[in-house]
């Protein structure tokens, strides 16, 4: 199989939810090569029709069988899933790119951000896993800062969009939001939180040091995607009522002395950044105008004047693009050029 040409066999799975739509989505931008497509999700979505590319494919239930002659496989349907229907994708001789939480950690995964660290891909045996949806937008503006001046310390607090946490989400900030301005009684269905005109400090469970475990999902996944084991980071993860659209307020002191054009010309250097630092004209990036584009957007780019070396900036990205099945798509395209699947090998 020739790698200009390449037969890939490719399956979604999780592929009705918020991520997996986005997939389809993004496939179908990128025109990315494949021969077969198979949509998994749970029983309930089975028999459910979906069009892609002009044509109907049916969504069948995810099963340990799913997986026969399939060469990729790009996964969405969380954690417990993927836990268990992973390893049998592999088993029958995939690659699977893990957009959970379940393998990111894991010593013999590459925890891949294009652009940032692809030479990584070389080592996966079978997993990939991709970060979670905070940490991809931030490893871009790091990246470059890092080898501009070094990394010394980064504090990082989160304005994080409901389509984040799935699609029920974003549709319970939908009810909340009408019930809050017609004084109807709405009871949350699946989601336990008043999102509508509320600020939380607390995205996923918190554990016995105070954070929660997004916030430690930041610290530990830039640590690893960075190749900085060590690096100083700390996190505060909040949501706010946005539908699309991860914001995040950044400090980082650097290790050596740069002027803010230098910072500027180091991040316009990153293919996926964006600068947009107009303050004068009230120009800088916001999630509401993210939604469906690809690139990480810095602003706000100044001194911290109370420490020296030290800069604060704000990202801005599209969560379910870059946060998740863009960068997906693109590990896949990455695995293709670099024939890094089995099939290709
Ligand atoms: N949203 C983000 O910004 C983001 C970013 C990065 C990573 N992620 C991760 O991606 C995953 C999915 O997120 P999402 O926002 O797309 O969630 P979602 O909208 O709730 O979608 C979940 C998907 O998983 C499927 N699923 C549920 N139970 C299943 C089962 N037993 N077997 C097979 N499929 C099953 C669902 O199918 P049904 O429709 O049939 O229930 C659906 O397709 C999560 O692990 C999340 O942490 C999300």
């Amino acid at each position: 199989m020739s790698p200009q040409n390449p037969k890939i066999n490719l399956a979604i799975l999780g592929a009705t939810g918020n991520v997996g739509r986005k997939f389809l989505e993004i496939l179908e931008e990128r025109n990315f090569p494949f021969v077969s497509l198979k949509l998994l999700a749970s029983e309930k979505s089975s028999g459910k029709k979906i069009r892609f590319k002009g044509k109907e494919y049916t969504v069948e239930p995810a099963k340990k069988d799913s997986f026969k002659d399939i060469d990729l496989v790009l996964a969405s349907a969380g954690g417990v899933i993927s836990k268990e229907l992973v390893p049998y994708a592999v088993k029958a001789g995939a690659v699977v790119i893990d957009n959970s939480s379940a393998y990111r950690m894991d010593k013999d995964v590459p925890l891949v951000v294009v652009d940032v660290n692809n030479d990584d891909l070389k080592k996966h045996k079978g997993i990939i896993a991709n970060p979670n949806c905070t940490t991809a937008q931030l490893m871009p503006p790091l990246k470059a800062l890092h080898k501009l001046a070094g990394l010394k310390r980064v504090i990082v607090s989160t304005y994080q969009s409901v389509s984040g946490a799935g699609k029920a989400a974003m549709d319970e900030l939908t009810e909340q939001t009408k019930e809050h301005l017609s004084k109807d009684s709405y009871k949350s269905k699946e989601v336990n939180r008043q999102f509508a005109f509320n600020v939380i400090p607390h995205i996923d469970a918190f554990s016995s040091d105070g954070y929660t475990k997004e916030e430690i999902k930041v610290i530990n996944e830039s640590r690893k995607i960075l190749g900085l084991p060590n690096l100083r980071i700390t996190c505060t993860a909040v949501r706010v009522p946005v539908y699309i659209g991860h914001s995040e307020s950044v400090n980082v002191e650097l290790e050596k002395s740069v002027t803010r054009e230098q910072i500027i010309e180091a991040l316009r250097a990153m293919p996926c950044i964006e600068v947009i630092d107009d303050p004068n004209n009230s120009k800088y990036p916001m999630a509401i105008d993210t939604a469906g584009k690809d690139p990480v957007y810095v602003g706000r780019i100044r001194p911290d004047n109370s420490n020296p070396n030290t800069y604060n900036f704000w990202v801005v990205a599209d969560n379910l693009r870059i946060g998740a099945a863009l960068n997906a798509v693109r590990i896949a395209e990455v695995l293709l050029k670099e024939q890094l699947i089995k099939a290709l090998a």
